[in-house]
């Protein structure tokens, strides 16, 4: 039985954020003068994804894959051009004044940059005592206070730096103020939007432990946008993977990274370096290949087919009537002419990869 059974909390798979064949475009204007209708640019393509209580779940690919609009969107901040997201039940995009008021308190987000995210005109407790009051958590001054004192040590800070100014603080330390800032409202959950990403790796290791330490305090929900497949190993539960606005792979972290089953998993993850030097030397690294193509002019089929290592391998075992030539490597016609269905693997079902051609066998 988990901690969180044990003291009577909702079990484990009961979903807090449930997300429902999402869509996100953005119109696009072409330029000052434009006459013409605007151009959708689809940041985020029928996703769904369960994120489970209590529990992180990370999402990754590289840049510009809509990592960010998606976390926005759970967060209540960017609205879906199509789909459902539900939050503890209710419809995101759907709730009154009232109701998004409470939503925004339950649901914080963490930027990547801290120094963006911190006035450095405020000092760091009028920063928390802000959040207090916007979010209408006490107006009790003794009581702001005694909230303030406590979340100050609770991110490993302490009270000498509520005098401080934000451009006064390390980078490690402003990212541990907005930490606080998020959890003095008392959360549900946390949307970490690269929260290490800006920092010396030496800090790294000590906002990762301190989240790590803070989600099992206050039985938070993470959603952990990261770059850092390193990191998902470290802190994830579940895990899911985008690329060009699509859930290519999600499932449990041990699962899709001990054996993926998507071409593009496992690109990033051949990219990710081992901690052995000679070992290192010696690996063959296939790193992904070519620039990830403009979400204002998607592929057609499979989106990775312009990009796929395993696709090209699979077109040369085929015969011409099979492949088609794309940038002037074969794929077979199936991935660039044919969205991949959905496929399932292992014994629990919850891994799953949209792809011709998965890596593992499918269940
Ligand atoms: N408000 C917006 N208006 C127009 N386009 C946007 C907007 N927000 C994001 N985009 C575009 O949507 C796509 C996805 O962006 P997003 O920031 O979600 O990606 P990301 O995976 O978080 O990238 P990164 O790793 O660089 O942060 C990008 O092409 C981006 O330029
Ligand atoms: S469907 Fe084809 S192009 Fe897409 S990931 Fe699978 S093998 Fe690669
Ligand atoms: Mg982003």
């Amino acid at each position: 039985m988990t901690a969180a059974a044990a003291q009577g909390e909702p079990a484990p798979d009961e979903a807090i954020f449930v997300v429902r064949d999402l869509s996100v475009s953005f119109p696009i204007h072409a330029g000052l003068i434009n006459f013409g209708p605007p151009r959708l640019l689809r940041a985020v393509q029928e996703a769904s994804i369960k994120v489970r209580r209590g529990t992180c779940c990370a999402i990754v690919g590289e840049s510009g894959s809509g990592k960010t609009t998606l976390a926005r969107t759970l967060a209540g901040l960017v609205r879906p051009s199509a789909g459902q997201v539900l939050f503890d039940g209710l419809s995101v995009g759907e709730l009154d004044n009232r109701a998004v008021r409470r939503m925004r308190r339950r649901v914080q987000m963490v930027m990547q940059d801290p120094r963006a995210a911190l006035d450095p005109r405020q000092r760091v407790g009028e920063v928390l005592r802000e959040a207090l009051v916007v979010h209408r958590i006490s107006r009790d001054r003794a009581d702001q206070q005694r909230r303030i004192e406590a979340v100050i040590q609770q991110v490993g800070l302490s009270v000498v730096h509520l005098d401080r100014y934000a451009n006064q603080l390390s980078g490690g330390q402003r990212q541990r103020v907005a930490i606080a800032r998020a959890i003095i409202v008392e959360p549900q959950a946390l949307i970490l939007d690269e929260p290490v990403s800006a920092l010396d790796v030496s800090i790294q290791a000590q906002i990762v432990n301190l989240l790590i330490e803070l989600q099992e305090q206050f039985h938070l929900t993470y959603v952990l946008i990261t770059h850092d497949l390193s990191l998902v190993g470290h802190i994830a539960d579940d895990v899911a993977v985008m690329y060009l606005g699509r859930l290519v792979e999600q499932g449990l972290a041990s699962e899709v990274i001990g054996e993926p089953a998507h071409p593009y998993t496992a690109s990033l993850l051949s990219a990710v370096p081992g901690e052995d030097p000679e070992a290192e030397k010696a690996r063959e690294v296939s790193l992904l290949e070519g620039n990830i193509p403009s979400p204002l002019a998607l592929p057609g089929g499979c989106a990775f087919h312009t990009r796929c290592p395993h696709a090209r391998q699979l077109a040369r075992g085929l015969g011409r009537d099979r492949v088609v030539t794309v940038d002037g490597n074969d794929v077979p016609r199936i991935c660039a002419e044919v969205a991949p269905p959905e496929q399932h693997f292992g014994a629990a079902g919850g891994h799953r990869a949209n792809c011709h051609f998965p890596l593992r066998p499918a269940s």
